[in-house]
């Protein structure tokens, strides 16, 4: 328990931590990228490279070419499959622990952070390992595929597809009104390994400050938050995560 570690994180930061009782975290596809799931972003490679992500995540694509949208999305959740949560998943474990109540709100559909073991995870834009009747919205637990065709809903014969918010999609209400009601309320937000150009996950840090929260950022580089940011940590989420809660809580074990 409870060895103090030296850093270089501001003084004002650390008390302002230990001594907050609710917080908010959203995190993004940086938090993944050093489990080895590329960001959102720098997914394209290969087979895939002259598709760019918005041609290839809308109810449009899927309806033009939804072979070529469940194979992409075939390909990212075997690859979500195939890798584990990082040090930074498993600080925001801990966070949890040690902050009295704690939300965290993830924009990633790769279910990292409960894998890791994060209790009570808002995933704003669903979930890669779900499939879902494109048609009448049915979840389905299991599906048959052929290699050839999209596999079809077993209650209405339509095509299956992610359960994933597409670009133009409604996110689901009731996790975005828990994601809002977190923001507002908290005392800290941190908006960690997220671009912050996608609404309206990107608006939360804004909501959260104007209901008076200590903004940090933690990124490898600055985003359209940065100059609004009471906090800008600059680095890997992987490795500023778990020295900030050893730095603000101690090792905990
Ligand atoms: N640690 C911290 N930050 C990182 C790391 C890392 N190891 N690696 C990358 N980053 C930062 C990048 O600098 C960038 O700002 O993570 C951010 C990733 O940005 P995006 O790829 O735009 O991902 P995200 O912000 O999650 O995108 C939001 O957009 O396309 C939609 O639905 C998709 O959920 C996604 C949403």
């Amino acid at each position: 328990m409870c060895e103090q570690m030296e850093t270089n994180f501001p003084p004002e930061l650390i008390s302002l931590l230990r001594a907050c009782r609710r917080a908010a975290a959203l995190t993004g596809a940086g938090v993944s990228q050093e489990s080895g799931v590329p960001t959102f972003r720098d997914a394209q490679s290969g087979l895939w490279a002259q598709y760019r992500p918005e041609d290839l995540a809308t109810p449009e694509a899927f309806r033009r070419n939804p072979k070529l949208v469940w194979d992409w999305y075939a390909m990212r959740r075997a690859r979500a499959d195939s890798v584990a949560p990082n040090p930074g998943h498993y600080a925001l474990v801990e966070m949890a622990r040690c902050i009295e109540d704690f939300t965290l709100i993830t924009q990633n559909v790769d279910g990292l952070h409960a894998r890791a073991g994060s209790p009570k995870v808002i995933e704003l834009h669903g979930n890669i390992r779900r499939v879902k009747c494109f048609e009448c919205g049915q979840p389905a637990a299991t599906w048959r595929e052929d290699g050839e065709t999209v596999p079809r809903c077993a209650a209405c014969g339509g095509l299956l597809r992610p359960d994933v918010v597409w670009f133009g999609e409604m996110l689901p209400s009731e996790a975005l009104d828990a994601a809002w009601a977190a923001a507002r309320a908290c005392q800290v937000f941190f908006s960690i390994g997220t671009s912050g150009l996608v609404q309206p996950a990107a608006s939360l840090a804004y909501a959260a400050r104007g209901g008076g929260a200590a903004v940090v950022e933690i990124n490898l580089e600055p985003t359209p938050l940065t100059a609004q940011a009471d906090f800008f940590l600059r680095g890997k989420s992987g490795e500023i995560l778990p020295a900030l809660v050893a730095a603000v809580w101690g090792q905990t074990q």
